[in-house]
C-alpha cells in the first residue's frame, strides 16, 4: 500500500518527465511518436526499449520490462516504492510529507528488522552447534556428503542439536520476547511451554538475493520422514519470491543460471565451481522466481531430477519462464538421479560437457509430446498437431514464434500450414484453456479453480479498452467496474473506467496506485498490448464478444454464490437472462 497520498504520488510524477528521467540513465533516440534505446534491465545489441511520452511509460518488447517513471526508478536503483518516490520529489524540488499510514509502515518494518536478526543469530547458533563437540553427528554427516569446511562455511550450514528448546533458551536468553519469536516459524508456542521446530537435523539457512537470512531448512541424517523441514511462510519469508542460492548466483559473470530443485544440489554445484546454480526448493516454479532469474540473465539450464517428476517440474517450468522472456535448455541427468549425485559420479567436467550439450526446451517439449502419440493413427496425429501448437502459442514474440514453427514442421515432417492455422485459431480462441491462459493457470496452481484464466481474460479485456477506447461505452454498459475482482485487475478497472468517464486517461497514474514493481510491470503490460492490432476486425469483435460474456458470467456467478440478500437474487437472474440473449448485448466494432 502507498505511504503517500495518491495525490503527492501523481504530483511527483507529473513534475517527471519520463523521457527526461530515463533520458538521464539511457541514451534515448527519438522515433515517431516515441523514444528508443537500449534496455537497461537486459543485455541486447539492438534496442527494444521504448518510452512513450503521450502515456508517460516505458517497456522493453525484450525482457518484458515496463511502467512510470516510478517503476523505472525503482528497477533501476533497486529502490521500493517510497524510495523511488522521494528520490523523483527531490529531483523536482517537490516536499513530501508522508501521511499517518506511514507510522503502520514504521512499525511493520521494524517487526522485519527484528525477524532478520533473530534469524542471523539462530543461524550463526546453528553453526556453532556444528562446529561443537556437540555437533559431531551432523558435522560428520555433511562430510560424508562430501562437502568441505569452506563449503559448509560458505553457506552458513549448521546443526540443531538433540535437545528439542536450545534454540529456544538461547534466543530468551538474548532478550526476545515469546511474541516475536512466534512471527520468525522457528517454534512451537503453545501453553504448555516452547519448542525448537528443528531438532537433530542439519541446518540449511535460506539467504535473499542480498545474503540475509530469511528461513531454514532442516534434513533428518537417515531415512525419516519427512526429509526436510523447512521454515513455513512468515513476514520475511515468501517461498513463491525466493531462490536458494540466488545471492550468490547473481555475483558471477556467467551468462546463464543454472535451475535445479534441492538445497544439496545448489551446493554442490557451487563447490564443483558452478557458482550460477540456484533452486526453487521442491516447490514448482513461480512467475516471480522467474522474474527475479529475468533481471540476471536470460538463458537458463535446467536441471531438474531425472525421474518423472521432475520431467514433469521441467513441462512445468519451460513456459513460465518462456512468458518472462527466459530461454530454457534442459541438462539430462541420466543415469544419475540428480546434479549432486551427478557431480559425485561424473566431476565438473562431465557436468560441464552436459551443459554444454543442453537440450533447447522447444524440443525437449515436443519431443516428449512426440512419443506421447502414435502418429501413424490419424486421429493421435491430430492430437500430436494441437499439442505442438499449444506449445507454440507460449512464444509471445511472434518472430520467434514462426521460427519455431518452422523448426518444428521440418523436423517432425507436418504440414506447415495446418500448424499456422491451429495457432491462430488457439490464440484468437481465449477460450481460458490455452497458450498464455495454461502458463497463468499454473503460476497460480494455488488459487481456487474458478479463479483460473478469469486473469487472463480481464488482462485482455482491460487492454481492448485501452486500445480502443471508442468500444468503452458498450463495453460498460455490460460489464461494470465492480464485475472485476482480485487485485490488481478490479483496481485498474475501477481507475480506468473514472478516467475514460472523465474523458482523460493516464495510464502512469494507475501503474502508480501499486507499490510492487511487478504489480506494475504487470499493469504497463495491459497499456501495451498491441493485440487489438494483431487480430482482423471479425475476429476482434468475436473475441471481444467472449470476453465480456465470459468476465460477466463470471460476476454473476460470483455474486450469487456470495450473495446474502435474496432481493438481489432476482436482479441476479435478470442479468443471466439477459446474457442468454446475446442480440441484446452485443458489442459492435463500427461504433467503436
Ligand atoms: P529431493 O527429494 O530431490 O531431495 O527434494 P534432494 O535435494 O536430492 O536431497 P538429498 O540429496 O536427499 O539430501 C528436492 C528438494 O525438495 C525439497 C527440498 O528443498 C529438497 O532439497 N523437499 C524435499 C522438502 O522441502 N521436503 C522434503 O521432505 C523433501
Ligand atoms: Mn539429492
Amino acid at each position: 500500500m502507498p505511504w503517500y497520498t495518491e495525490e503527492q504520488i501523481e504530483e511527483v510524477r507529473a513534475a517527471n518527465d519520463i523521457v527526461g528521467v530515463i533520458g538521464s540513465y539511457v541514451k534515448l533516440k527519438r522515433s515517431g511518436g516515441s523514444y528508443t534505446g537500449l534496455c537497461p534491465f537486459h543485455n541486447e545489441k539492438t534496442p527494444s526499449f521504448s518510452v512513450n511520452p503521450a502515456r508517460q511509460i516505458y517497456k522493453c518488447f525484450g525482457c518484458g520490462a515496463g511502467g512510470s517513471v516510478i517503476t523505472f526508478v525503482m528497477e533501476y536503483e533497486n529502490y521500493t516504492f517510497p524510495e523511488a518516490l522521494e528520490t523523483l520529489a527531490e529531483r523536482a524540488g517537490i516536499t513530501l510529507k508522508a501521511d499517518e499510514t506511514d507510522r503502520q509502515h514504521k512499525e511493520q518494518e521494524s517487526i522485519r528488522m527484528k525477524l532478520l536478526e533473530i534469524n542471523r543469530k539462530a543461524g550463526s547458533f546453528y553453526y556453532a552447534v556444528l562446529k561443537s563437540a556437540q555437533g559431531k553427528t551432523g558435522y560428520s554427516y555433511l562430510k560424508s556428503r562430501g562437502l568441505s569446511d569452506e563449503t559448509i562455511r560458505h553457506f552458513g550450514l549448521g546443526y540443531a542439536g538433540q535437545g528439542s528448546m536450545n534454540l529456544y533458551r538461547f534466543l530468551k536468553h538474548e532478550g526476545y520476547s515469546d511474541d516475536i519469536l512466534k512471527e520468525t516459524g522457528l517454534f512451537k508456542i503453545d501453553e504448555r511451554g516452547a519448542y525448537d521446530k528443528f531438532f537433530n537435523r542439519v541446518i540449511f539457512p535460506i539467504m535473499d538475493a542480498n545474503s540475509r537470512v530469511i528461513g531454514f531448512g532442516g534434513r533428518v541424517m537417515g531415512d525419516a520422514k519427512p526429509k526436510y523441514l523447512n521454515s513455513p511462510e512468515t513476514k520475511l519469508f515468501d517461498k513463491s519470491r525466493n531462490l536458494f542460492g540466488l545471492n550468490y548466483a547473481k555475483l558471477g559473470k556467467n551468462k546463464n543460471m543454472v535451475l535445479c530443485e534441492g538445497y544439496m544440489d545448489v551446493i554442490a554445484l557451487h563447490q564443483a565451481g558452478f557458482t550460477n546454480a540456484v533452486a526453487s526448493l521442491g516447490t514448482a516454479l513461480t512467475i516471480q522466481q522467474a522474474g527475479m532469474i529475468k533481471r540476471y540473465t536470460d538463458e537458463v539450464l535446467l536441471t531438474y531430477d531425472s525421474d518423472q517428476a521432475g520431467q514433469k517440474a521441467a513441462l512445468r517450468a519451460i513456459p513460465i519462464l518462456r512468458q518472462s522472456g527466459i530461454n530454457a535448455r534442459i541438462i539430462h541427468m541420466e543415469p544419475y538421479k540428480d546434479p549432486d549425485e551427478f557431480i559425485k559420479g561424473a566431476g565438473a567436467d562431465g557436468f560441464r560437457d552436459r551443459m554444454d550439450n543442453a537440450e533447447n526446451s522447444f524440443f525437449f517439449e515436443t519431443g516428449i509430446a512426440r512419443k506421447e502419440y502414435d502418429v501413424s493413427d490419424p486421429e493421435q496425429n491430430t492430437k500430436f498437431y494441437h499439442a505442438i501448437a499449444k506449445i507454440l502459442l507460449g512464444f509471445e514474440d511472434k518472430v520467434q514464434r514462426e521460427n519455431y514453427l518452422e523448426a518444428a514442421a521440418a523436423k517432425y515432417s507436418l504440414r506447415r500450414d495446418d500448424l499456422k492455422s491451429l495457432v491462430v485459431r488457439y490464440g484468437t480462441s481465449m477460450a481460458g484453456n490455452t497458450g498464455a491462459a495454461i502458463i497463468q493457470r499454473n503460476a497460480r496452481a494455488k488459487n481456487k479453480k474458478e479463479d483460473q484464466g478469469i486473469n487472463y481474460s480481464y488482462k485482455l479485456l482491460l487492454s481492448l479498452i485501452i486500445e480502443r477506447p471508442g468500444l468503452y461505452k458498450q463495453i460498460k454498459d455490460i460489464v461494470h467496474a465492480g464485475d472485476y475482482f482480485g487485485e490488481p485487475y478490479s483496481e485498474v478497472a475501477r481507475m480506468l473506467y473514472r478516467q475514460l468517464d472523465a474523458g482523460e486517461v493516464v495510464p502512469a497514474r494507475i501503474i502508480n496506485h501499486f507499490s510492487e514493481a511487478d504489480v506494475q510491470n504487470t499493469v504497463a503490460d495491459m497499456f501495451q498490448t498491441g493485440f487489438a492490432a494483431e487480430l482482423g476486425d471479425g475476429e476482434l469483435e468475436k473475441a471481444l464478444n467472449e470476453l465480456v460474456v465470459r468476465i460477466k458470467e463470471y460476476s454473476i456467478d460470483k455474486r450469487t454464490r456470495e450473495l446474502t440478500d435474496m432481493n438481489e437474487l432476482k436482479s441476479l437472474i435478470q442479468e443471466k437472462k439477459a446474457l442468454q440473449t446475446p442480440a441484446k448485448l452485443h458489442i459492435y466494432l463500427k461504433d467503436g
